[in-house]
């Protein structure tokens, strides 16, 4: 979603600002903008990149500033034009926000029939329009009154005219303050920040921060609150591309390190995991390639006896649920920040059920409120379209589930696969030839039975997201019943068969497509007749995805760079959806 960076202090305010967004551009590519206040205030939006709008700002006198606010957007409210762009300001009010505000309309209808014009289709202006109404001589009671009248979610950095402060605010969006010798951050994610401080503190809902030359105050209700500073262990260094071409694939390649890290974190101390045996049933919830992954642990668990539904939060928080008191909720987010898993989160503790994050942002919502909560440690994901983060939240998953049923070859196993994963995503110059073949093609279809259609499902994601070919995975018994009408000669169909048990009928299916023209490209772990096929080390059921699913993964992103899509930043996407 947009993203957030604001400072008052000695550093370059237009440095920080600027190399904040670049690092923010992930959660938000559609626009851009930064208001800085000296005498005046000066606001510079552009449409498109960040680089865009440095380029601009180059080419603009600024003013003697010491604070400012800047936002990337990824639009909600409006097309994307310069006048939907953030900042906002109308009267003395300038703004950014991250969130969506429930009652606009409302709030808008109402500001006009005050005599308000607006300029932007933006909740966003709605917001310093209504503060800017409350307005008198404090920030502090205008800020107040207008949270007061919100409804939905936002983080706000606030800068008024008559004031030398810098402000900000946060209700269901995330926002950190960042805390170094020369001044104070205000930021929608520690990684903007991490060239000038590691060091930050949470701030809770409706807490209205207040910054000046001194440092910052932050007050609820009137009263003041204590915030622990806190030291993130992330570097500068996690935005680093090391050389690699893209994130995504930077990313991809350091799954067997990772893996290796987990697997010697936890594979002789499970008791550091939580035990799931005292539940009868479990619930796994996630969107997108959390839920995918959630999706395997749904395989996983069943097999070793639990009853699990899986379920995109977007559609559990609204359905009814029905939980006993040995029900776990087991929530999958990379973000932590994602809005429908937070709600999905929170609703089954409003039925009082034990919830379980997998989570990667340690301080994040979903790592904070959770019962339990397992990190997956997977460092920054820059790339939008995740890959090590699904690995390791599937490796999590795994490994409850030998917790909950042990056995000597998963361990044998497992201490071989970061192995087995450097040689598979060595084998690059196949990888490449296969996207060469996939490149031109409208359609192209993943079939797979039981777990094996999970991985399809995120194979799938992989390849739409970021190549936008368009993909659809299917339940291999399923194709025969519609979807079949559209392979034609050439139409690629990828088989997953690695489980032993359903292989013959994934290959038959695999067999109906290519009698129709498809071009079937096998991915298992038994050597066949096919042309194109990608063999992988046969592992336990339970670590058979961890191999797998990393060979879609580059499969994708040799397809995308072929194709020449922007492959860190896919079209309409965001990397946190922090809205509903
Ligand atoms: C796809 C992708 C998304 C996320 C989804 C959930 O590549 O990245 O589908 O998996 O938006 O995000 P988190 O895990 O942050 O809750």
């Amino acid at each position: 979603m947009c993203g957030i960076i604001g400072y008052k202090g000695k550093d370059n305010v237009i440095e920080v600002l600027i190399s904040g967004l670049k690092k923010l551009e992930y959660r938000g590519y559609d626009s851009a903008g930064i208001a800085v206040k000296g005498d005046t205030v000066q606001v510079i939006k552009s449409v498109g990149r960040i680089s865009d709008l440095e380029e601009k700002v180059n080419n603009t006198k600024i003013i003697d500033t010491d604070m400012g606010i800047a936002h990337t957007r990824w639009a909600t409210h409006g097309e994307v034009n310069e006048d939907n762009a953030h900042p906002h300001r109308v009267g003395k009010i300038t703004l950014v926000h991250n969130g969506i505000i429930e009652n606009a309309e409302e709030l808008r209808n109402q500001l006009m029939s005050d005599g308000v014009v607006f300029n932007s289709n933006t909740d966003t202006e709605v917001i310093a329009a209504l503060m800017n109404s409350y307005y008198e001589n404090s920030m502090e009671d205008a800020i107040e009154k207008t949270i007061n009248d919100l409804r939905g979610s936002y983080a706000l950095g606030i800068i008024c005219d008559d004031s030398d402060k810098l402000y900000a605010v946060r209700c269901q969006s995330p926002l950190i303050l960042g805390i170094s010798d020369n001044g104070t951050f205000i930021t929608s994610d520690i990684g903007a920040i991490l060239n000038y401080t590691n060091k930050y503190s949470l701030l809770g809902e409706n807490e209205i921060v207040t910054i000046d030359n001194n440092g910052y105050k932050i007050i609820k209700n009137g009263k003041e609150v204590h915030r622990d500073v806190m030291t993130s262990d992330l570097t500068d260094e996690d935005n680093d591309l090391h050389g690699y071409s893209h994130y995504m694939l930077k990313e991809i390649m350091e799954e067997p390190v990772l893996v290796n890290n987990l697997i010697n974190k936890y594979s002789n101390d499970l008791d550091k995991l939580p035990d799931l045996s005292k539940y009868d049933s479990i619930h796994i919830i996630g969107c997108g390639s959390a839920y995918y992954a959630g999706m395997i642990g749904k395989n996983l668990f069943e097999e070793d006896g639990i009853k699990v539904d899986c379920d995109v939060a977007s559609e559990y928080r609204y359905r009814n649920i029905i939980y006993n008191d040995k029900t776990l909720v087991i929530l999958i987010s990379q973000s932590g920040e994602t809005a429908d898993t937070i709600a999905a989160m929170r609703k089954a503790m409003e039925n009082n059920i034990d919830t379980l994050a997998i989570v990667n942002v340690d301080g994040s919502t979903i790592a904070r409120e959770a019962t339990y909560k397992v990190l997956i440690e997977a460092g920054r994901e820059v790339a939008v379209a995740t890959t090590k983060a699904y690995i390791l939240q599937v490796l999590i998953l795994s490994l409850l589930s030998y917790k909950l049923k042990p056995d000597n070859k998963y361990l044998s196993d497992l201490k071989k696969l970061p192995q087995q994963l450097n040689v598979l995503l060595d084998r690059t110059g196949y990888f490449k030839k296969l996207a060469d073949s996939i490149y031109k093609r409208n359609d192209v279809f993943f079939i797979g039975r039981k777990i094996d259609y999970a991985i399809c499902l995120e194979g799938s994601l992989k390849l739409k997201e970021v190549s936008y070919i368009h993909s659809d995975a299917y339940q291999a018994g399923e194709l025969k019943h519609g979807t079949i009408s559209l392979v034609e000669d050439g139409t690629v169909v990828f088989g997953i068969v690695t489980d032993d048990f359903i292989r013959d009928k994934t290959i038959s299916n695999l067999e109906e497509a290519i009698s129709r023209g498809a071009k079937a490209i096998y991915v298992g772990t038994e050597n066949t007749k096919y042309d194109d096929q990608i063999i992988v080390p046969k592992v336990h059921s339970k670590l058979q995805p961890i191999l797998v699913v990393p060979v879609l993964q580059i499969i994708a992103y040799y397809v995308a760079l072929k194709r020449g899509c922007d492959i860190d930043k896919p079209k309409n996407l965001a990397k946190s959806v922090t809205v509903e």
